[in-house]
């Protein structure tokens, strides 16, 4: 079996139930459940043995080695960590707690897990680190795509304490021998995403008739790649790549915020032909150290393990847009008092 950690969260979950649709190797789902972990995302696991959620933190070491003993995995995903920027402008300490000190803790216990397995078990065993391309900073305009050459330059309290979390999986690798794997993807959307994240948060805003927040110009290019398409990017990597070695995974479609936003509006409106959602978009203040652009030029998956997403950024959106449109109250759900409060601090003054 696998262990996933952050197996409630978007894409966390959406990976869970997409391992579960192709393989019946049971998977163990560690989530501490903080607001972005959701355990309705899994209730069509609710039932299946192939499932086991257990609750817990991964920085906690004693939890964390028990479950290693007890389950015997053959690798790790480690998905859990606090995943959003903004909120790490606003209080940074969780991000260091758990990107930081928890992947540290989890790395220990793995690694004393590992020490003690028999040599083939020893040899197949992958710990696999899911990041992000923030860690490799900001580009201008015309700079080339992030390889996994880029040099770490992490702008936000987010993205340093991923930075850091991939250069202490690099150093149990090094210095130790942990078989690890490091990805760093993209922006991801699709199904099951925290309406904080942009798109989410557009298309929850839109149906309520609400203003569509973009941040300073809007000409702020990110790379976008739908959930599923990550997902099959991890198993990818899990079988065949190398120990010790990173992999970019990106969906070739960079584009910036505003447009992204233009899109739902128009999409939202052939569902709602008398509506006019583009007239919802209001410029707020820009976010404090705001990246330009991210890119990732994803080549090596591609040459070393022939990894191509499926979805173009135009499928990608409409199967987003009519999961958010048809699945409303899992938005209505989510918007607890805790969200209310995030969204009237980040968004102060907008009505
Ligand atoms: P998310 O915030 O939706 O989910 C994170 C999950 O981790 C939640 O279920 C939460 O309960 C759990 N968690 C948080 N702290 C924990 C802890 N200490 N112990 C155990 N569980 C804990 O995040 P996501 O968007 O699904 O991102 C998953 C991973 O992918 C993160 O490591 C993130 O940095 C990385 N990533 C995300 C994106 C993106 O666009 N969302 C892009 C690239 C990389
Ligand atoms: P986000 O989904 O928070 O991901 P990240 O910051 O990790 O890339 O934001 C994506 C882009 O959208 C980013 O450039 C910030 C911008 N943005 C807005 O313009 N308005 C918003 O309300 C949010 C949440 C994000």
């Amino acid at each position: 079996m696998i262990l996933v950690t952050g197996g409630a969260g978007f894409i966390g979950s959406n990976f869970v139930l997409d391992w579960l649709a192709q393989s019946d190797e049971k998977v163990i789902n560690l989530d501490k459940l903080t607001y972005a972990g959701n355990l309705h995302n899994l209730s069509s696991l609710s039932q299946d043995p192939r499932h086991i959620f257990v609750q817990g933190d991964i920085g906690d070491s004693s939890q964390v080695s028990q479950l290693l003993a007890q389950y015997q995995p053959r690798a790790i995903i480690n998905l859990a960590a606090e995943s959003h920027v903004d909120r790490s402008i606003h209080g940074p300490a969780d991000f260091i707690q758990t990107n930081i000190l928890g992947t540290f803790r989890l790395l220990e216990a793995t690694h004393a897990y590992w020490r003690e397995l028999d040599l083939p078990a020893k040899q197949d065993f992958r710990f696999l680190h899911v990041s992000t391309d923030e860690v490799y900073g900001s580009l201008s305009k015309n700079e080339p795509a992030f390889t996994e050459e880029h040099r770490y330059e992490p702008n936000s309290p987010y993205s340093a304490s991923k930075a850091s979390s991939d250069h202490l999986v690099r150093a149990y690798h090094h210095t130790y021998g942990l078989p690890v794997l490091t990805t760093n993807c993209s922006n991801n959307y699709g199904p099951f995403q925290f309406p904080e994240k942009l798109i989410p948060l557009m298309i929850a805003n839109a149906l309520e008739g609400k203003p569509l927040p973009v941040y300073g110009d809007g000409q702020q290019v990110r790379d976008w790649l739908y959930v599923t398409d990550h997902c099959s990017a991890i198993r990818r990597v899990l079988e065949g790549g190398i120990p010790g070695e990173t992999y970019n995974i990106g969906g070739w479609n960079e584009k910036p915020n505003i447009e992204i936003v233009q899109t739902i509006c128009t999409l939202l409106e052939e569902s709602y032909p008398t509506a006019d959602f583009h007239k919802l978009i209001t410029h707020v203040e820009d976010r404090p150290g705001h990246d330009r652009r991210y890119a990732i030029n994803a080549m090596k998956i591609e040459r070393e393990l022939n990894w191509r997403p499926g979805e173009t950024f135009a499928t990608g959106i409409r199967k987003t847009i009519h999961w958010y449109v048809n699945n409303q109250q899992w938005v209505a759900d989510v918007q607890t008092g805790a969200y209310q409060e995030w969204i009237n601090k980040n968004y102060a003054g907008l009505s």
